[in-house]
């Protein structure tokens, strides 16, 4: 079951920081702007928004852009744990949970992870990798 909890300062600060790089995206084809800000256990922040292309499918996903950056910095034993994700659909707050491709590779880099995130009714939202993808794929 999906729990709604209020969001401490820090995870305010992190939804602020997905919000930021949102408004960085290339979107010209949904318009529909992602940004993801992510906090590593080792207390570093990184960012990524969503970058499309002509050809769709190469398009990529705000939160794998972030594990990218963090990945970038940190090296392979990278782990997250927290994530903010936010979104603008034509300019304007919308809500926008991680994507199925996206969960998986929230979980690769921690399976403990806190997603943050505006539900369905634009009210935000803390819950655990796990929650949204409950028996993730592994070896
Ligand atoms: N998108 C993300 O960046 N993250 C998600 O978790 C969901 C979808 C992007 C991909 C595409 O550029 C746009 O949102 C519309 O699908």
């Amino acid at each position: 079951m999906v729990r709604q909890i209020s969001l401490s300062r820090q995870e305010k600060s992190l939804l602020k920081l997905a919000r930021k790089a949102a408004r960085k995206a290339y979107a010209p084809y949904s318009s529909f702007k992602v940004g993801a800000a992510l906090r590593t256990t080792s207390g570093h922040i990184y960012s990524g928004c969503n970058v499309e292309d002509v050809s769709f499918p190469l398009g990529t996903c705000a939160e794998r852009n972030a594990i990218a950056a963090a990945v970038r910095e940190e090296g392979a034993k990278m782990k997250i744990a927290e994530i903010a994700i936010a979104a603008f659909k034509q300019g304007k707050h919308a809500s926008v949970a991680p994507c199925g491709g996206c969960r998986q590779a929230i979980y690769e880099f921690g399976p403990m992870t806190k997603v943050i995130f505006l539900d369905g009714r634009r009210k935000e939202r803390k819950v655990l990798i796990g929650e949204l993808l409950p028996e993730a794929f592994r070896f």
